[in-house]
């Protein structure tokens, strides 16, 4: 029927407009999964809109919002936070928009809102890090007295990554998680709260951070308190950036818990299948490692982000 405009992934030029709306620029991390998929979008030939949301979830409605009325073919984006998607999202379906979550993952009893998510498995990276502690104090008594530096309020990660951590340390008494608070993942705010923390409690045995920049923020408040991070205090982190490993090589930091964020590649395929309308898998995960600090000299060459 010629006088139907062509919907959403039926453009006569085959040429496909993807919106991503991203959290922001708050860690390395972020800043290596910005350049993934812009560079991506380049390589497939996927026009890019991007819009950064400064950490705001109000940035990144409105970003959706625009992405709705400009027509893009499909939309992408990687929560701020966990609630609060469905009036948007059910926007974008009324639409005929499908909807890609990347990164990080939304809370709604509706899963018809999204067509799929990429990315990693936060309770498994808690978990991990949990793990390499149980088994770094196997044969202490205790107590061990950890603090926590949380990633965002309400997102994916710092909830998933803080449930994981504390179902494994649970089953041992020695261990107790003295103060949690949010860094709001920034080598800042980590640093800052690492200070407060340094002040409260003078028998700090762990951290556990749950990114890398807050834990290069945290090391340096440790230094400045005249403490040695990675002995005086043993040092957890997540994500794998170079930056890290620079640290893990100096002893500063005793193991990473790697968290992917070169999701470029993966993104623009399920992006040219959605907009294909074909079908993809409901969930796409990751692969990821755990690195402690005697593998860091070896893999720091290799690390790409
Ligand atoms: O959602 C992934 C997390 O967001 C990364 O671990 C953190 O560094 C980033 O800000």
């Amino acid at each position: 029927d010629s006088g139907t405009a062509p919907g959403p992934g039926a453009k006569p030029d085959g040429e496909i407009v993807l919106g991503f709306a991203q959290v922001g620029a708050e860690s390395g991390w972020r800043t290596a999964n910005t350049k993934s998929v812009q560079e991506a979008a380049k390589k497939a030939g996927i026009t890019l809109k991007f819009s950064d949301a400064q950490q705001k979830q109000e940035n990144q409605i409105k970003a959706i919002r625009t992405f709705i009325q400009q027509r893009v073919d499909v939309i992408a984006f990687s929560p701020v936070v966990e609630s609060g998607w469905d009036t948007v999202l059910k926007e974008a379906k009324d639409a005929g928009i499908p909807v890609i979550l990347t990164d990080r993952a939304v809370d709604t009893q509706d899963t018809s809102l999204y067509k799929t998510f990429l990315g990693s498995d936060f309770v498994k990276e808690g978990r991990s890090a949990g793990e390499w502690l149980t088994a770094e104090y196997a044969d202490d008594k205790g107590p061990v007295n950890i603090v926590e530096l949380q990633g965002t309020t309400g997102s994916a990660p710092a909830n998933d990554r803080k449930a994981g951590f504390a179902e494994v340390i649970k089953g041992d008494g020695k261990f107790e998680v003295i103060a949690s608070q949010t860094g709001d993942f920034t080598r800042a705010k980590g640093k800052e709260v690492m200070q407060a923390f340094l002040k409260s409690h003078k028998d700090i045995d762990v951290l556990y951070a749950h990114n890398d920049d807050m834990a290069l923020g945290a090391i340096q408040a440790i230094e400045e308190a005249g403490k040695q991070p990675g002995k005086d205090i043993k040092v957890i982190s997540v994500d794998g950036i170079k930056d890290a490993f620079v640290a893990m090589t100096q002893g500063k930091i005793n193991v990473v818990v790697e968290c992917n964020p070169l999701l470029g590649d993966q993104l623009m395929d399920l992006t040219e299948k959605v907009a294909a309308g074909e079908d993809v898998p409901a969930r796409v995960e990751t692969e990821e490692g755990v690195f402690p600090q005697a593998e860091a000299e070896a893999a720091l060459p290799g690390r790409r982000y």
